[in-house]
């Protein structure tokens, strides 16, 4: 079996996976639950001084035929006060020492940032992680993604944190800016241990065709919520990537982490562990057993003894564009599953090049030199039935 242990800032996680903040760490007593699952660590639902009510309905399954691809959500931060989690974490710790857990921590100016952070490091938890990347929870009130989304003031609220931080410091980055790299590097240089990324896309879910009221809909009206799932994977695999190659500071990787497969993705682009958010809301915290045996079984099928041995393998071939080679030619090639859908010949001939040919209900034919090895007609094929093979 290959070691899934992870040290994170001297933090030891029996195994990568953690419970990201929201929903799933609610409260202490459900984190108790999770990590009697087997959960290696977890991040608090965010702390804040003044708990604001939340609005009902608060979250939207985003659909593509019957099944959920993704989820608006339009939560605020914890509903419990401050000195409910002081308790409920130190027994937290009591009861489970081993299992690293971070308070997510949200407020509206130095004097709040200074005070909660000491009053939370005090109750023996690992980690301060610095939420400044809400798109919802509360801009408006100069807290989440109003500060995530400047980098000036981002440094400055890191600097504040560090100015009395005894434990590591996270700072958990917003997608929702026009180059994140910045905004981690403001980070880092007031003072960030690691950083977290990233928290929800910022979106619209959709319009009601009956009523034309923007949903989720709180009696009619919505605002901009933040997208999770599944469908956010590629954009926060790309900000793990480049916060990780722009800092080199350790990272905890999420954003559309549904099953163990993504999870290798987010390791070879450098973060060190895991958070799930969306996934556990969706299926409990039992989907760990599925996560730990299937990252262990890839460790072994692919002779790799740990964690370390992917972590950031993938950094060095993420490169520009004009270091791409052009030299490197495909076509694609049909086999012989092929069943004659005339899905790809569609594509092709519609916005390809026009270099696939067929009869309904027998296999199509690819001329090799109108091909332009481009890869959509593979998306289309309900078959998997077509290759690219080098020219
Ligand atoms: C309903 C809901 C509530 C959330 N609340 C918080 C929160 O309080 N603090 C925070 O930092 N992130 C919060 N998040 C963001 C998640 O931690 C995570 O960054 C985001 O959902 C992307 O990960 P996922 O695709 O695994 O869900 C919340 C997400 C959801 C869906």
């Amino acid at each position: 079996m290959a070691n899934l242990k992870v040290d994170f800032l001297g933090m030891h996680f029996p195994n990568p996976f953690m419970l990201a903040s929201g929903p799933p760490t609610r409260t202490a007593a459900m984190i108790r639950r999770a990590f009697a699952a087997g959960w290696g660590g977890a991040v608090t639902k965010t702390i804040l001084f003044q708990p604001t009510p939340d609005h009902q309905p608060r979250l939207q399954a985003h659909r593509n035929e019957g099944r959920n691809i993704g989820m608006e959500n339009i939560e605020v931060l914890s509903q419990l006060s401050v000195a409910q989690w002081q308790k409920d974490l130190a027994e937290l710790k009591a009861a489970y020492p081993e299992r690293p857990v971070w308070a997510s921590l949200a407020a509206s100016d130095k004097d709040e940032w200074i005070r909660l952070s000491e009053i939370l490091q005090e109750t023996g938890i690992d980690a301060l992680e610095l939420n400044v990347s809400c798109p919802h929870g509360m801009p408006d009130c100069g807290m989440g993604a109003f500060i995530g989304q400047n980098a000036e003031l981002t440094g400055q609220v890191v600097a504040w944190v560090k100015s009395v931080a005894k434990i590591p410091l996270i700072v958990k980055l917003t997608p929702n800016v026009t180059d994140i790299t910045f905004v981690a590097k403001a980070a880092q240089n007031g003072g960030a241990d690691g950083l977290c990324a990233s928290n929800s896309v910022a979106s619209l879910n959709g319009i009601d065709l009956d009523t034309l009221d923007p949903t989720p809909s709180v009696g009619g009206f919505s605002i901009y919520g933040g997208y999770s799932g599944p469908g956010i994977k590629p954009i926060a695999l790309r900000c793990v990537a480049k916060i990780a190659k722009a800092t080199g500071l350790p990272i905890s990787g999420l954003g559309g982490i549904d099953e163990w497969r993504d999870t290798i993705e987010f390791l070879a682009v450098g973060a060190a562990t895991v958070q799930l958010c969306t996934a556990v809301m969706w299926r409990g915290y039992g989907i760990i057993n599925d996560l730990l045996s299937g990252l262990n079984g890839y460790l072994d099928q692919k002779g790799y003894p740990d964690i370390q041995s992917i972590l950031g393998v993938a950094l060095p071939k993420i490169v520009d564009f004009p270091s791409l080679p052009l030299t490197w030619r495909v076509q694609a090639q049909v086999d012989e599953t092929c069943t004659g859908c005339l899905d790809c010949v569609t594509s092709c001939n519609d916005s390809g090049f026009q270099a696939i040919r067929g009869t309904k209900g027998k296999p199509v034919t690819i001329d090799a030199s109108r091909c332009d090895g481009c890869g959509l007609c593979l998306m289309v094929c309900p078959q998997d039935s077509i290759r690219l093979v080098s020219r």
